[in-house]
């Protein structure tokens, strides 16, 4: 395998703790913008887009699988890690992408999905049809489909087994996912090596970084549940001692749909670190329990538990993504209640989970969508926005699995919504045309034409987290607040690069779950006497006590970010 020249990255700041401060954006290339008219997003589309992406303040695209593939699971069932699915482009045009994102000081993102590959990769089909050739041993083959029975099952719609038996061969393969997904053999040192020319191949072309599918699952074991076995963590520590030694300032972010402790522990430690984000799993589901259930008490007990990770590490943020809302990671009792608020069809849930779009799951409340938003750019780490979230797209969940919140972006109220010219029965999948959010309604050119449009404010929203370092860098405190409807932090960071001019800054971020306007009382005795001024608009608001305590008045489902400072 010959390796492309590494390219230059003009325009990049040289920031090592970039993706600390950075806004990313999830964007499905099927799903963003058609420029040839053949029904279905391609990566020409989304250079067309870029400028939109730069006006709305994203630093980092994150991109699912672009790779070949038959598109049985979103393109996350790779045929070919090497090229390109012909209908979204060619790699020159992905190296364009790059080139064109790079000189708008924009990083790209690539999705890896290692733990697996599609049944149609040569790999496989060798491994099937040749057990005692090189790629014999490059997936999981077992006599019985009896081995490893603790191991859950994730798509637990569509399969009763993690086996799957293979008529050629003769044997059950293990799948983690979706039977025509084999798990590769990471007992195996030739799929190392395979793996880790993949990612040299796409690092060396530019790319900034990749996003670990699934990455928890690598190892399986007698003992375990295959979940963040040890040598799974030894295989990424591996890897990022090659990323740090030859691609520097390159990321890895782990997908790891575990509990609190577990997600964390991919992150490694300061002597043996592991990936430098992690999504933040935890966090997500209890930003939308707290919106029903009116408490802050989840998330402060998760935030509290979640924050201690080694030195430069960071979580990513979101609130939704092209997957379902997982609510593998609560209690029973809780996932209850989250069905019951928000997947109240049963047709709204998938595997262990909701496939929804934040706006209709909110239900289109513009307080709650900002509200979540609000939350999602001040918590600690870097926030992942899912596309069209931003105009507040809707779903369909007619459309089977996660195709519900994967439709085409909506850019005009003209023909497919200005995604695509195409005959409108020759779309990948329909846009959406429900009566909330058809996309006569709800579209990018009606939302630049409004000045108070979601659009407007999220970019807004962006702007301010970016003009401030203790989001991006800072630590946080969690505050005692008087009212179980509100969660009250600090955010603080002090370093030479605050553009607020002071060396130091800190935010106060308040939020109010409750649905009625409610009075709260702060404990904030670190900051006894200091004023508050609001961060949006400058105006000042309440000093904080001599007591340390700050009493606060907040509307309906409403939030404010403060900076604490001296007098002006
Ligand atoms: C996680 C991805 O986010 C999801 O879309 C996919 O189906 C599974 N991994 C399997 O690759």
């Amino acid at each position: 395998m010959s390796f492309t020249a590494p390219i230059q990255l003009p325009g990049l700041t040289l920031d090592p703790l970039w993706y600390r401060r950075a806004v990313f954006y999830e964007v499905m290339v099927r799903s963003f913008v058609d420029s040839n008219g053949d029904g279905a997003g391609d990566l020409q589309g989304l250079v067309s887009r870029l400028d939109y992406l730069q006006w709305l303040g994203i630093d980092a695209l994150w991109l699912p699988p672009f790779f070949n593939s038959p598109l049985r699971d979103g393109g996350y069932d790779v045929s070919d890690f090497y090229s390109i699915l012909p209908e979204f482009g060619t790699i020159d045009e992905f190296k364009d992408l790059v080139t064109k994102a790079h000189e708008r000081n924009m990083r790209v993102i690539i999705d890896l999905p290692l733990n697996h590959t599609s049944d149609a990769h040569e790999w496989f089909q060798a491994s099937r049809s040749d057990p005692d050739g090189p790629f014999g041993d490059f997936y999981v083959w077992n006599d019985t489909d009896e081995k490893w029975p603790d191991i859950r099952i994730i798509f637990t719609d569509t399969e009763d087994s993690n086996w799957a038996f293979d008529s050629e061969r003769r044997q059950f393969y293990f799948h983690r996912f979706f039977s025509h997904q084999p798990d590769l053999n990471f007992e195996n040192p030739a799929v190392h090596e395979a793996v880790f020319e993949v990612i040299r191949y796409w690092l060396d072309m530019g790319v900034d970084g990749f996003r670990l599918d699934a990455i928890p699952y690598l190892y399986e074991s007698d003992e375990g549940n295959g979940e963040g076995e040890p040598p799974t963590h030894e295989f990424i520590k591996t890897l990022r001692r090659m990323v740090d030694r030859d691609y520097p300032g390159r990321v890895m972010i782990a997908e790891a749909n575990q509990w609190p402790r577990e997600v964390a522990a991919f992150f490694g430690t300061d002597e043996e670190p592991e990936c430098h984000m992690a999504f933040d799993f935890p966090v997500m589901p209890r930003i939308f329990y707290s919106l029903r259930s009116q408490q802050a008490d989840e998330l402060v007990n998760v935030l509290s538990e979640t924050t201690d990770i080694p030195d430069g590490a960071g979580w990513g943020v979101f609130l939704r993504n092209h997957d379902e809302l997982t609510l593998e990671m609560v209690s029973e009792e809780y996932r209850q209640a989250m069905y019951g608020w928000y997947a109240y069809d049963p047709r709204m849930r998938a595997n262990i989970g909701i496939r929804r779009r934040l706006a209709p799951l909110l239900d289109n409340s513009r307080a709650e969508l900002e509200l979540a938003h609000a939350l999602l750019f001040s918590l600690p780490g870097s926030p992942f926005l899912y596309y069209g979230d931003e105009i507040g797209m809707g779903d369909n969940i007619w459309l089977p699995d996660r195709d519900s919140s994967r439709t085409p972006m909506q850019w005009t109220p003209d023909r497919n919504a200005g995604f695509s010219s195409a005959d409108p029965g020759k779309l990948f999948l329909p846009v959406v045309q429900s009566l909330v959010y058809h996309f006569n309604q709800v579209n990018v050119e009606s939302q630049l034409a409004q000045s108070r449009s979601l659009l407007h404010w999220v970019r807004n929203v962006i702007h301010t987290r970016k003009a401030h370092p203790a989001f991006g860098l800072g630590d946080l405190t969690v505050l005692s607040v008087d009212n179980p409807s509100v969660l009250a932090f600090v955010r603080h960071y002090e370093g030479s690069d605050n553009p607020m001019g002071d060396s130091r800054e800190d935010v106060l971020c308040v939020f109010s779950f409750a649905h009625n306007p409610v009075s709260a009382t702060i404990e904030i005795p670190e900051y006894a006497g200091l004023n508050t001024y609001d961060l949006f608009g400058g105006a000042q608001f309440p000093g904080i006590g001599d007591d340390g305590r700050l009493t606060l008045t907040l509307g309906t489902q409403s939030f404010f970010w403060l900076h604490i400072a001296p007098a002006r």
